[in-house]
């Protein structure tokens, strides 16, 4: 089980700290909704590393461990190959680098839909090992009664709809959903049932904007947006996306940095230094004491 580290960076090392201030809980975060509405609007934004985790947390009520760690991190083409082993691994990180907000991990493709029974032996490994508060299973009124079968067993359930990105295949493609009336009817339905189920909050990502402010306006448990609207409880935003680690983004991302430039001058300057024997300098070797 995971506790709280402090990152020496010094040395890089990660030491317990020693009086882990008290963290945001799950009811929490239910209670900033109030009769429909956030006040306070949620921040929430992906982390896969417990130092990215020690940078984020601070500004963060939620850290998202996502499966978009998938492509992110390990360069595949989608999330359909994500395992419960790397989750749990990047979980624990997470939760070791962070020590304010509520840590929740995605459960992965493949590890929750068979049954509710399989999706309690997948949530209840991913919480012992790395000491999250909560999981994310995308899904809506086809994960109902998982949800609720996970709930009533003490393990808080995030719910993700709309546009869900291990559903591809099924949907044919990263697309905003919720155009035709068909389609906002069921992401209407899915919302519902998740609301239902006891899902404590719902990532809604990738719909028409109308739908988003009608469904956040219209269940009692708070939203969080990802292309979907100002007017959700909250919202969240792949970390690396914007801060500008890659060339293209989905529309919805707003980049707050460029990370990628950044770091490609960094390099560009090291390799040179190194090559023209700049690099190190007396500041950065060891001599004999005289
Ligand atoms: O995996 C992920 O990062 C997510 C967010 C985009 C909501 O599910």
């Amino acid at each position: 089980m995971s506790t709280t580290f402090t990152l020496d960076t010094s040395t890089s090392r990660a030491n317990p700290t020693p009086a882990p201030m008290k963290r945001l809980t799950v009811p929490a975060i239910q209670r900033r909704k109030v009769d429909g509405r956030t006040a306070d609007p949620l921040v929430m934004l992906t982390a896969y590393t417990a130092r990215q985790a020690q940078i984020l947390d601070p500004h963060c009520d939620l850290l998202l461990v996502g499966d978009s760690l998938g492509q992110v991190i390990y360069g595949l083409p989608s999330t359909l190959a994500v395992t419960l082993d790397m989750m749990a691994a990047h979980g624990a990180a997470v939760v070791r680098g962070s020590y304010h907000s509520v840590v929740i991990v995605d459960m992965p493709f493949g590890s929750y839909e068979a049954s509710p029974q399989h999706a309690f032996a997948s949530a209840s490994r991913l919480m012992a090992e790395t000491g999250c508060a909560a999981v994310k299973l995308e899904g809506g009124v086809a994960m109902a009664e998982t949800i609720a079968f996970l709930s009533q067993r003490g393990i808080p359930v995030m719910a993700h709809v709309g546009l869900t990105p291990q559903a591809v295949n099924a949907l044919g493609g990263y697309g905003a959903r919720g155009k035709s009336e068909e389609e906002q009817a069921k992401i209407i339905a899915d919302a519902r049932a998740i609301a239902d189920a006891g899902a404590f909050a719902a990532v809604l990502e990738g719909v028409m904007e109308p739908l988003a402010i009608g469904i956040t306006d219209s269940i009692p448990i708070p939203v969080i947006g990802i292309g979907a609207s100002a007017h959700c409880d909250g919202q969240v935003l792949v970390t690396e996306d914007m801060l500008g680690m890659f060339d293209r983004v989905p529309r919805f991302v707003k980049r707050y940095g460029n990370a990628a430039d950044m770091i490609d001058e960094s390099v560009q300057r090291y390799a040179a230094e190194v090559r023209d024997r700049s690099f190190p300098s007396e500041e950065q070797v060891y001599q004999p004491k005289k």
